[in-house]
C-alpha cells in the first residue's frame, strides 16, 4: 500500500507510566514537553496503585494533564499482585498501541512494571530519574530502581552523582544528565501556590513558626515503637507540626491508638499547591519521602531525614538535609526552630535538582532518537 505524498505524518506516541502520587507530579512536565515537541504525542497509563481522589484525581486536575488514556486497577495489594497486573496491562497497552517509547520515572512498583513489560516486548524503555541509589536492597524501591536501569534503553539521570552511580554499575553509554523534574514542577505551580493556597489561614498557621512532617515509609509507618516515638516528638513541640496523613499512616496510627493533642496538627493528605505552600513557609520538616527531601531544597526549607539512609546524598553533602531517627527528631527540630544560624545554613542549595528544564531535555533526547 502506497502512502500519499501530501498524507499528515502521524505523531510517534511516548506513553507514560505512573501509579502514585509522586509519579504524577513529577511525570506532569515530562508530559507537557513531549506535548511540544513536534512529532511527539504523549499518552498516559495509570496502574491504579493509587486511587483516592487525595492521592491521585485531584493531582491530574491541578497539574492541568489530561484524563489517563489507559487506566489498570491494580489498586492496594501485595507486591507481586500489584506488580504482575501492572506488568500484564501495560504489556497489553503497548501491543495495542504500539508507542514509539515508554517513560517512567521514580522506584515505584508501576515502574518496575513498566520497565520489564517494555523490555519484554521489545519496545524502548526511558527511566526517568535513574540512577538514584541508598545502597539499601531492603527498601523494595532500592530493587525497583537497580532493575529499571538494567533494562533502561534511556537512563535519564537527574545528577552526575546519579550517573555516576550507573557507571559504577557499568551502564554509562545511554545516560543523559537532565535534571530533576520536580524542579520543574516546583518552578511551575509555586507562584501559583504562592498567590493560590489558604493553606496557612486553614491551619491556623504563621510563615516561618511552625513545621511540616510526612512520614509513609513502611520503616516507620509498620513499626509500632518508632512510630510512636516519631509522633511523641511532633506531638510535644512548643510550634505547631503540620502533619499530612498519608493512607499507609492514617491507618498504623490508628491501630496505635495514640492521643494526639498536642502540637501535631494531622490532616488528609494535601493538594499540591497547599503542601507546596506549606512547606515553603515552614521553618522545617521531617519526612521519609523522597520527593519531599528535594523539594525542601529547592524550596530552601531546612530538612530532616527520619531514615538511615537516603538516595538523594547530595543534599546531605550540601548541609540542606540531615539523617535522623525518630528519637533525633525533637532535638534536631527545636534546633533549627530555635537558632537562626542552624536554620540558615541549611537551606543554601536550590540549585542540587538543575534548573526546571528537564522534561524538556528529556523530549529533545526521545524526539532526536526517534
Ligand atoms: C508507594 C510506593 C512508594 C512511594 C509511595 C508514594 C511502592 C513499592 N511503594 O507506597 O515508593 O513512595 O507510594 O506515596 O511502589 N492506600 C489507600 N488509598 C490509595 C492508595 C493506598 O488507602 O489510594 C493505602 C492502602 O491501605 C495501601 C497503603 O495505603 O495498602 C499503601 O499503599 P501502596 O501503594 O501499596 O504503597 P505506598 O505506601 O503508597
Ligand atoms: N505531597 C502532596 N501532598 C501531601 C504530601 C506530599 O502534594 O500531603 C507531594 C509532595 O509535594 C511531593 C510528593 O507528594 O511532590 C511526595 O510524595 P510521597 O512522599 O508520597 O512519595 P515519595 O516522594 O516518597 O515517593
Amino acid at each position: 500500500m502506497t502512502t500519499p505524498a501530501d498524507a499528515p505524518v502521524s505523531d510517534a506516541e511516548v506513553l507514560f507510566v505512573l501509579g502514585t502520587r509522586p509519579e504524577i507530579i513529577k511525570t506532569a512536565p515530562v508530559v507537557r514537553a513531549v506535548a511540544a515537541t513536534p512529532g511527539l504525542t504523549p499518552a498516559v497509563l495509570h496502574t491504579g496503585q493509587h486511587y483516592d481522589a487525595e492521592l491521585s484525581g485531584e493531582f491530574f486536575r491541578t497539574l492541568d494533564l489530561p484524563e489517563p488514556d489507559v487506566r489498570l486497577d491494580v489498586g492496594s495489594a501485595s507486591h507481586a499482585v500489584q506488580t504482575g497486573d501492572a506488568l500484564v496491562g501495560i504489556e497489553d497497552a503497548i501491543a495495542r498501541r504500539d508507542p514509539a517509547a515508554v517513560l517512567a520515572q521514580g522506584d515505584t512498583n508501576a515502574v518496575l512494571s513498566a520497565a520489564v513489560a517494555t523490555s519484554k516486548c521489545d519496545a524502548v524503555f526511558g527511566h526517568v530519574e535513574a540512577g538514584l541509589r541508598s545502597g539499601e536492597r531492603s527498601m523494595p524501591e532500592e530493587i525497583n530502581r537497580v532493575l529499571a536501569d538494567r533494562v533502561a534503553d534511556y537512563a535519564f539521570a537527574p545528577t552526575p552523582d546519579a550517573a555516576a552511580n550507573l557507571a559504577a554499575e557499568g551502564i554509562d553509554e545511554r545516560v543523559h544528565v537532565v535534571g530533576n523534574t520536580v524542579v520543574d514542577a516546583c518552578r511551575d505551580h509555586r507562584p501559583i501556590a504562592a498567590r493560590e493556597s489558604t493553606v496557612l489561614d486553614d491551619y491556623d498557621l504563621t510563615a516561618g513558626e511552625y513545621a511540616v512532617a510526612t512520614a509513609h515509609r513502611p520503616r516507620n509507618t509498620d513499626d509500632p515503637e518508632r512510630l510512636r516515638t516519631l509522633l511523641d516528638a511532633l506531638d510535644s513541640r512548643d510550634y505547631p507540626v503540620l502533619f499530612p496523613l498519608h493512607p499507609r499512616t492514617e491507618n498504623a496510627v490508628a491501630a496505635l491508638d495514640v492521643e494526639l493533642s498536642g502540637s501535631l496538627v494531622p490532616c488528609d493528605p494535601l493538594d499540591y499547591l497547599d503542601f507546596l505552600d506549606a512547606l515553603a513557609n515552614a521553618r522545617a520538616v521531617a519526612t521519609d519521602s523522597g520527593g519531599v527531601q528535594e523539594e525542601a531544597s529547592v524550596l530552601s526549607t531546612p530538612c530532616l531525614t527520619v531514615r538511615p539512609s537516603t538516595e538523594r546524598p547530595e543534599t546531605v553533602e550540601a548541609g540542606v538535609n540531615r539523617l535522623v531517627e525518630p528519637d533525633e527528631v525533637a532535638t534536631q527540630l527545636d534546633a533549627i526552630v530555635a537558632d537562626d544560624a542552624r536554620h540558615d545554613a541549611m537551606c543554601g542549595a536550590r540549585d542540587l535538582y538543575g534548573d526546571g528544564d528537564a522534561g524538556e531535555r528529556i523530549a529533545a533526547v526521545v524526539a532526536s532518537a526517534l
